[in-house]
């Protein structure tokens, strides 16, 4: 397997991005209680495929246990989002990879008390970059469920164009839903948006 085709992060050499607001970096056990609180808001949970509900003590460290295996796997690259001012907890963006078809899905969520300050949209363009500039993946793409406009909107900004939509695709806590395809190549993104990597990080 080529250098491209597999992944350059791993758990203890974990990649730090920082856009203007926000500062990406590993998840640490010191996030667990974020992690419980923010994530454990239905209103986060729902809109997601695989928050677990209620997100119960001890769950942060059992999902830090399978991201740093899945991170020393090559399997994905999952940050912690915090605020740059201040180092505040904010949400969880990344990149899960499917190498041996060059492409990556690229997934977030974001407390609640945080929605709405475009915390999300410099995120995931923060997240893209990384994919494309970091890696030899061709394509980004991700699945919004059809009733949530407000990550469908996340995607658009991020540069991923709508591709369709499978009907009645998934049953998430007993209500059936339809989840809405994005995607972009690499030959359309565009790097204005790119971040910066501060030095050792
Ligand atoms: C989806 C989510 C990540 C958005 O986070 P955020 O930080 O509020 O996103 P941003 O502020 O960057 O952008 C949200 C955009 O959606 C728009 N939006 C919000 N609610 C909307 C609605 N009901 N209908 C249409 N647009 C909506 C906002 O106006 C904004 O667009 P704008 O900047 O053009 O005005 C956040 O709500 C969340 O974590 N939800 C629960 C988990 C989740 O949905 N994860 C993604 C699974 S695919």
């Amino acid at each position: 397997m080529s250098e491209s085709r597999c992944s350059p992060f791993t758990w203890s050499d974990h990649p730090v991005v920082e856009t203007d607001r926000l500062r990406l970096r590993r998840v640490e056990r010191t996030d667990a209680d974020a992690i419980e609180r923010l994530a454990g808001d239905f209103d986060v949970a729902r809109m997601t495929a695989l928050i677990p509900h209620p997100y119960e003590p001890g769950m942060a460290d059992e999902w830090m246990d399978r991201l740093e295996q899945d991170h020393d796997a090559g399997r994905c690259v999952v940050f912690a989002v915090t605020l740059r001012s201040g180092g505040e907890f904010v949400g969880v963006a990344g990149l899960t990879f499917a190498w041996e078809h060059e492409r990556a899905e690229i997934g977030y969520w974001f407390g609640k008390p945080y929605w709405g300050r475009g915390y999300a949209t410099e995120a995931a363009r923060a997240v893209v970059a990384l994919g494309f500039e970091r890696t030899g993946i061709e394509r980004v793409h991700a699945g919004a469920f059809g009733h949530n406009p407000a990550s469908q909107r996340v995607l658009r900004k991020a540069g991923l164009r709508e591709e369709g939509t499978r009907r009645r695709h998934l049953v998430r806590f007993g209500q059936p839903a339809d989840v809405v395809d994005f995607g972009l190549l690499r030959s359309e993104w565009n790097v204005k948006s790119s971040p910066t990597e501060p030095p050792g990080g």
